[in-house]
């Protein structure tokens, strides 16, 4: 685990609180439902997804030579990346210009055309929205530190600091409390010409802009109306429960303990999730629902349980995000591993705690090690890998996929703090490596450079496994990891009961196979069994009621080859990390046929 993650979980922003395990929720999609709802949405990292130019780096017209294969795929949409222009500390996430494209990336023209072509072919745009802080290199930062005067001057978050001495001293002050940075060090940075401090939550080159001015919320929504106005279908906002600090600038409260870059571990209560940024959700809600077309919000949500994640839908009043990120599902903490109960308290979690909106579940980002590393036990990886996509695939949510997940991409970290790019291993090797190991370019073929780009130096190094992990050889081998997922997205959209039927548990006690009937609002269900442990294992599935225990099944997709002939829910063996999924007979009718 990297990066912004081991930040997180050293906080103690993570994940730990379970709910109870089993029971049925109500069905929630209609024929109008908004396009998001069951919705598999791509998230593109731009500089490593596809190279037109020969510059070792992706950029948009790539993307848009690749909107082929993402339709083959089945995804609904992409959400890509920061590609607005940026000095690149943070690869981007330092934005000095809202309203452009960096040339790196293209220009804005091919973001237009990139819009429109995607249309073609029936995929939206999403754009990543960093909200939280703007780059030092932007106009508005360098306006605000060159005097205390300047109108711009209170965009950000300043203080006098206090009197002290040490390191973090200048001119006799220090900073005026002890928040840090979550990727490390001290959250202030003094600027001589100010005479001040300015905070900032990530690196010192992105400070935080001042969300109590109303003049920063003005300026921040017509950046977004600019980009609706152009048809992006959403945004991801990034970093979004972190709008907001305590305005007395009070201290955290220590947890004991230091994280990977040293620093103490804070409980966060200053500077996160504070109650303001809930106000600031709902009048973002009010903006898209003024243009037509279910514009989404989906939210960079890293909270601890579901009762959080609830008061970014703005609970039982659904008027803030239509989908803050569920990280509990995907990402556990540090020890991430298969674990049939846990999966099944999360779902269960989202299925009933939720006031009926639709979850937003991810293994997988730009920020994390890649789940099939987490979850994988290096001998049954592609299984593992397949399992993951069936939870992510037929679980009633919208979800998210990284690219390189559906070919069960390895994450290769740099071996040398040399070769590091991310300024997080660079500050934080050997125990943080950074985050370039998830990032490596697409491997779109076995050939050279995987096919990214003609350029012999891509950005981050082509990992080797490209010669028989790649698109290409996947796509010829109907047993691939590939084929599983793109399978799994077609049975999705055929399928109603999987894409919003119930989800309703079976055997809910048992420890190593995770099992679950979905049931369509037209009647049709289908059943998902999946086995969590490197042991076959024989179950027999209880529907729970009477009738339906000789209940005849049709199996749809497995990579159990013993039960593609499977008859009935009684006595199924499921070889390790095997999944299963099935119609019961006579109840729907699609022509999806077994693996
Ligand atoms: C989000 C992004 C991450 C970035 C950080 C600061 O967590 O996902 O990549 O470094 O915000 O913008």
């Amino acid at each position: 685990m990297t990066g912004l993650l081991v930040a997180l979980a050293a906080t103690g922003a993570l994940i730990t609180g379970y709910a109870r395990a089993t029971g049925t929720t109500p069905p929630t999609a209609h024929a109008s439902a908004p396009w998001w709802r069951g919705a598999v949405i791509y998230e593109i990292y731009p500089r490593s997804f596809q190279d037109s130019n020969g510059d070792g780096r992706g950029d948009l017209r790539g993307i848009e030579q690749r909107l082929g294969y993402l339709q083959w795929l089945g995804v609904d949409a992409i959400w890509i990346a920061p590609m607005y222009p940026s000095p690149q500390v943070d690869f981007g996430y330092d934005i000095s210009n809202y309203e452009g494209v960096d040339p790196r990336f293209g220009t804005l023209a091919d973001m237009e055309h990139l819009i429109r072509a995607a249309q073609r072919h029936h995929i939206r745009v999403i754009l990543d929205m960093v909200l939280n802080h703007t780059s030092n290199r932007h106009p508005w930062f360098i306006a605000a530190s060159s005097s205390r005067d300047n109108p711009k001057h209170d965009w950000y978050v300043w203080s006098d600091g206090k009197p002290g001495r040490g390191p973090n001293a200048h001119d006799g002050r220090v900073p005026p409390n002890n928040w840090v940075s979550l990727f490390g060090g001290s959250a202030w940075q003094w600027v001589p010409a100010v005479h001040q401090f300015y905070y900032h939550a990530f690196y010192r080159q992105q400070p935080d802009l001042n969300w109590r001015n109303p003049e920063v919320r003005r300026a921040m929504f017509a950046v977004m109306r600019f980009w609706l106005d152009r048809g992006v279908a959403g945004f991801r906002l990034d970093a979004v429960p972190q709008l907001f600090e305590d305005p007395k600038l009070r201290d955290e409260r220590p947890l004991g303990g230091v994280n990977a870059f040293g620093d103490p571990i804070l409980d966060q209560s200053r500077t996160g999730d504070l109650p303001e940024v809930h106000v600031v959700m709902r009048e973002l809600r009010r903006l898209v629902d003024a243009y037509p077309g279910d514009r989404v919000l989906i939210g960079e949500t890293y909270l601890p349980t579901i009762q959080d994640l609830d008061r970014w839908y703005g609970g039982a009043r659904h008027d803030e995000l239509q989908l803050p990120m569920d990280m509990r599902l995907g990402f556990h903490g540090d020890h991430d591993h298969l674990d049939a109960a846990a999966f099944r308290r999360r779902i269960m979690d989202a299925e009933r705690d939720l006031h009926g909106s639709e979850p937003l579940f991810v293994f997988d980002n730009h920020d994390n090690v890649r789940s099939i590393d987490r979850y994988g036990d290096g001998v049954h990886d592609p299984m593992i890998n397949e399992l993951l996509g069936s939870v992510l695939l037929t679980t009633r949510a919208t979800a998210l996929l990284y690219y390189g997940e559906e070919i069960g991409m390895h994450t290769t970290p740099p071996t040398r703090r040399s070769e590091v790019r991310d300024p997080i291993g660079i500050r934080g090797w050997p125990k943080v490596k950074g985050r370039d190991g998830e990032r490596t370019p697409m491997q779109w073929t076995p050939g050279p450079q995987a096919g990214f780009s003609t350029n012999p130096r891509t950005w981050l190094p082509i990992p080797a496994d490209h010669a028989t992990i790649n698109v290409q050889t996947e796509r010829a081998d109907p047993d691939s990891q590939l084929e599983w997922y793109r399978r799994l997205i077609a049975l999705r959209r055929s399928e109603g009961a999987l894409r919003d039927g119930r989800l309703r548990m079976l055997n809910p006690a048992d420890p190593n196979v995770l099992a679950y009937l979905r049931s369509g609002h037209a009647g049709g269900g289908i059943v998902v069994a999946m086995n969590c442990s490197a042991v076959a294992r024989t179950v027999s599935l209880h529907l729970g009621d009477a009738g339906a225990r000789r209940v005849a099944v049709e199996t749809l997709l497995t990579n159990a080859p013993g039960l593609r002939e499977a008859r009935s829910l009684r006595n199924l063996t499921l070889p390790p990390y095997a999944t299963w999924i099935a119609r019961l007979r006579g109840r729907s009718s699609s022509s999806a046929s077994p693996r």
